[in-house]
């Protein structure tokens, strides 16, 4: 039966300044951890040489082509875009007292475009970078100080486009420091579990500050967290798997628990204990951390699986997190395991868990495209993985899971985050760009345009129920 998602559910697609913007160093940006990272957040840390290519230096170019951008996603119908804010243009060194103007005027053209056509934006504070001068002289989160970088840059944004912006995120996938600290969090990769847990404390903590300010200078906004939502299942019923998932989904869900219910859940102090782990919560700390996040959002690729047993269980992405093969599930051209019903799990164990509104801000298929002999890109595959992951988003709505909306992660075709390849393409719009940054950036929908403006149109009724 053809189900129609609520009226004012948010329709729309996801990106990040650094896999999109490009003119990195254009009108006063300082660089950002993800501008020494020419190969992806998995790669090489490299310093920046003049000539040096990195494909991020251009991106798609979206600095100078977001009319162009920003008019297709409004002819797909959507009701709402995320972008990120780069840290680095606003306070290019990081420690600043005062912003960079140039930076903040970037952004208000972006933010009056969006209004231009109606589309809602969800904007988050930091994703996946911050500017490299925190990394290289405080080790960046490693460092209280930077808690008070990040509440003043987050209060000048606020003030600056609280009057056109009212949903808002903190960290991107915060809890992917714990895997790749340096990326996100400015945190020496080989860190300590002390000093690793001792900087997403202090990442936390200016969170909390933020919603807070948030709340206190743009009343009528909501802002929320964001998390890598990769659930773990048990390989077999034997209780000692069923234990190891459960753990290892607390690794996860340890951010969203402090960050929605406002401290620190008591499974973390044997964790602690067993990892001579203390930290630093001053009392300011604890009193911060009270201010809960509006809603919970997280994106979603995929589930893998956990074994204590002695199997063959295979391993399906290492570069990610060591998440074990499921025998029941396909996997994308990059090995991430396709599950639209753990979506629908996920969806019912966070609602269940916190009782506030959700977001699914990010979730997509990476493929190689081929455009046909007319020029043409059907991407049959990506539109049967959207229609099987947004179905269960249906499904969920009908348990009652409270669901603000859905942005699909890159609408347009953009830099992939772990590999920095243009080739790993999630868009709804083909950018012609390749690898080694040849092409003429012309923009070109693909056929899961035209599908997914059909879906937006028909509130989600056009889905079809995934084959057995
Ligand atoms: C999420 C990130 O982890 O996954 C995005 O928030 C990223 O920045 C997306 O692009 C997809 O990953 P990738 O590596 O395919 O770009």
């Amino acid at each position: 039966m053809a189900f129609r998602f609520p009226n004012d559910f948010l329709w729309g697609g996801a990106t990040a300044a650094n896999q999109i913007e490009g003119s990195n160093t254009t009108d006063g940006k300082g660089l950002s951890t993800s501008d020494v990272q020419p190969f992806g957040s998995f790669g090489e840390l490299i310093p920046r040489h003049g000539g040096d290519f990195n494909i991020k230096d251009i991106a798609i170019d979206f600095y100078h082509r977001y009319p162009e951008d920003i008019k297709l996603m409004s002819e797909m119908g959507f009701s709402c875009f995320r972008l990120s804010i780069a840290w680095s243009r606003i306070f290019p060194q990081g420690d600043e007292l005062q912003p960079n103007d140039a930076g903040l005027a970037y952004y208000d053209k972006i933010f009056d475009e969006l209004r231009k056509y109606n589309i809602t934006p969800l904007v988050t504070l930091s994703h996946y970078e911050m500017p490299l001068y925190l990394a290289e002289h405080y080790q960046g989160w490693t460092s209280r100080d930077v808690i008070a970088f990040f509440e003043r840059y987050a209060r000048v944004v606020f003030q600056r486009y609280g009057d056109r912006v009212k949903h808002w995120l903190t960290f991107n996938e915060i809890n992917v420091t714990l895997h790749e600290p340096f990326t996100g969090s400015g945190v020496p990769r080989g860190s300590s579990p002390q000093q690793l847990y001792q900087a997403i404390h202090h990442q936390l903590v200016a969170s909390a500050k933020a919603v807070k300010a948030c709340h206190e200078m743009v009343p009528n906004a909501q802002i929320g967290n964001m998390m890598l939502g990769a659930i773990q299942y048990p390989l077999t019923s034997h209780p000692d798997d069923v234990f190891e998932a459960l753990e290892r989904n607390r690794d996860w869900l340890f951010f969203g628990d402090v960050q929605a219910r406002g401290y620190y859940p008591s499974y973390m102090k044997r964790k602690f204990r067993e990892l001579s782990i203390t930290l630093n919560i001053t009392e300011d700390d604890v009193q911060s951390l009270k201010e809960t996040i509006d809603f919970v959002s997280f994106s979603y690729y995929m589930t893998g699986c956990v074994t204590t047993q002695k199997t063959n269980m295979t391993m399906m992405d290492e570069s990610m997190f060591k998440m074990g093969g499921n025998p029941y599930l396909e996997s994308t051209d990059w090995g991430w395991q396709i599950d639209p019903k753990g979506l629908r799990i996920v969806l019912n164990e966070l609602y269940d868990r916190y009782q506030k509104p959700l977001f699914i801000v990010e979730n997509g298929l990476g493929a190689v495209d081929v455009p046909n002999e007319n020029g043409d890109i059907e991407d049959n595959y990506r539109i049967q993985y959207l229609n099987d992951h947004l179905y269960q988003v249906g499904e969920a709505l009908q348990d009652g899971v409270e669901i603000m909306g859905y942005t699909s992660w890159g609408p347009i075709d953009l830099v992939s985050a772990s590999t920095a390849q243009m080739s790993k393409r999630y868009g709804f719009i083909h950018v012609d760009r390749d690898d080694q940054g040849n092409g003429s950036l012309a923009r070109k929908p693909k056929k899961s345009f035209y599908w997914y403006k059909d879906i937006i149109e028909s509130q989600g009724e056009g889905l079809v129920a995934p084959k057995q």
